[in-house]
């Protein structure tokens, strides 16, 4: 009996990656990023919208300002390349006045197709990349002030940076693979709660934060026992960026 296949060069790709925020000083071709771009824009798109389009990033100025409203992330500055992939509902709000209609402003519905659209060119653009040889880490801190992302990107109404990416040539080994969850926590056959682990989700958590803390003191990071759970404790409570949907309201999108 043949047995199925298991193992591809995309799959290989996926289970080796890492996030690289360090780059050689070495350009990425123009004709580079439009290849990455060109085949990330083959990405299925909720009811063919489309809705999404990609600043690159090249302007030392501007990308300072970017990795300012990210927190001060320095990578936003040095990476040879960066692209900030945009929820964009204009090509919608143009095809319908042409066909005579009102489009009246982005709904709930609308805001979560044009982001869901711009996060799967990213990920196929991601993939691409690191198909060429290229790093890099994507950078969701322009959400800590899309209002002023916009500003800097010249962002008309109806477009919003969902989130950032930073690529380039890695400099060195790239770091060691942060670890998962269990993939037998993650996979329920048929219906949710018929995981493939004997163990309770309470005791794999405590695995898991036991895993992830031996990775953090391996590679001389500060952490604690419990280090998952204290770390996504830390980062969602409290609310983190508050005024959020105040900000993408602003630029034409409601996510009420
Ligand atoms: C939407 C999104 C936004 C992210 N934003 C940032 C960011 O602003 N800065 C950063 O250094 N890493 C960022 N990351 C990278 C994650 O921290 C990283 O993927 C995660 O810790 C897992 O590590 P790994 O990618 O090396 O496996 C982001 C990842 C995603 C998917």
């Amino acid at each position: 009996m043949p047995t199925a296949p298991t193992m591809s060069e995309t799959i290989g790709l996926l289970e080796n990656r890492v996030s690289v925020r360090k780059f050689e000083d070495r350009p990425v071709p123009g004709e580079t990023v439009n290849a990455v771009l060109k085949a990330a824009f083959r990405a299925p798109t909720s009811s063919n919208v489309q809705a999404y389009s990609v600043i690159v990033v090249r302007d030392p100025a501007i990308r300072d300002r970017l990795a300012k409203i990210a927190g001060g992330q320095a990578h936003v500055s040095k990476a040879p390349v960066f692209l900030a992939f945009c929820a964009d509902l204009t090509h919608v709000e143009r095809a319908v006045a042409k066909a005579g209609q009102d489009f009246g402003g982005a709904d709930l519905e609308m805001s979560l197709v044009a982001s869901i659209d711009a996060s799967l060119v990213g990920m196929a653009a991601y993939l691409a990349a690191e198909s060429l040889g290229l790093k890099g880490v994507m950078i969701g801190g322009l959400r800590n002030n899309p209002v002023d992302v916009a500003a800097a990107l010249g962002l008309p109404k109806r477009v919003y940076s969902v989130f950032g990416m930073c690529l380039g040539f890695p400099a060195g080994d790239p770091p060691p693979q942060k670890p998962r969850m269990d993939f037998s926590q993650m996979v329920h056959d048929d219906r949710y709660g018929a995981v493939r682990d004997e163990r309770s989700p309470e005791q794999a958590l405590g695995d898991y934060d036991a895993t992830l803390a031996a990775h953090y003191r391996a590679i001389g990071k500060e952490t604690t026992d419990n280090s998952w759970s204290h770390e996504v404790g830390g980062k969602f409570y409290p609310q983190p960026r508050p005024n959020l949907a105040r900000q993408l309201a602003e630029l034409g999108f409601d996510f009420a």
